[in-house]
């Protein structure tokens, strides 16, 4: 039976967010976004264990409240330069104790509001699938392509356009092949990969709930969707 082993990658700055402490370590609820993430992972059963990235000098993961689920989380501190660096390094760190059949689900730590029903979707759909996937949701506002000046070229159509989400699932040594053969710097997420060698991963059906915490405002928008699960 081929096992499922979470890479949560958890060593970014979070430009975007600019605060001081870097957006994993940011409290949400109580507790850090790469807590929730973890414990959102942990939630369900087939998750074995949840091997999490960080940047080589990272100080604040072991203050982290984890309690019992530390026993089910591995700390490897071999974060990269570019979001698919650390996952690739990830990877590497993982290897002899998983087989290329086991499943990798990477996840990222910004991605607070995981819930075990969503993982479970994508166990349903996935697990006999041959080539894997990742949790997505049909794009719902009609989409427009700006000019520098901020004014309408044209209306793009959505038919067809998903909003690419983690986790994104695929068997180990896909996923290692995929990355050795990417440029690390320019991608930004593993479906991406996995396309390059001219695969089709799957598009499961996510939730907007799983929303990434990328700007400030997110912030207060995942502690409500939190309140609610
Ligand atoms: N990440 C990582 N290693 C990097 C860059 C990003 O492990 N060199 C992780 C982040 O910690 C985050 C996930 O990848 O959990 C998704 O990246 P993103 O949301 O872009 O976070 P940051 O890169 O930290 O933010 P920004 O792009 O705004 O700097
Ligand atoms: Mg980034």
């Amino acid at each position: 039976m081929a096992r499922h082993i979470a890479l949560v990658p958890a060593a970014g700055i979070g430009a975007r967010l600019g605060t001081a402490i870097p957006k994993q370590y940011l409290p949400v609820a109580g507790r850090s976004l790469l807590w929730h993430a973890v414990a959102g992972l942990l939630a369900h059963p087939t998750v074995e264990r949840v091997a999490v990235v960080l940047h080589p000098q990272d100080a604040r993961f072991e203050q982290q409240p984890w309690g019992e689920m530390r026993a089910r989380i591995a700390a490897l501190t071999c974060g990269g330069a570019a979001r698919a660096e650390s996952v690739r390094n990830g990877l590497v760190a993982l290897r002899g104790e998983v087989t290329d059949q086991d499943w990798v689900l990477v996840h990222d730590a910004a991605r607070p509001c995981l819930t075990a029903a969503m993982l479970q979707c994508l166990f349903e759909t996935l697990d006999s699938d041959a080539v894997g996937g990742l949790l997505a949701v049909p794009v719902a506002d009609t989409l427009k392509r700006g000019d520098r000046d901020g004014r309408i070229v044209r209306t793009e159509p959505r038919e067809g356009l998903w909003r690419a989400q983690t986790p994104q699932m695929f068997r180990y040594g896909l996923l290692m092949r995929a990355l050795e053969s990417a440029d690390l710097a320019a991608v930004t997420d593993e479906a991406s990969a996995v396309e390059a060698l001219g695969l089709s991963p799957r598009l499961v059906q996510g939730s907007e709930r799983n929303l990434k915490v990328t700007y400030p405002e997110d912030l207060a928008l995942a502690e409500l969707i939190l309140a609610s699960l």
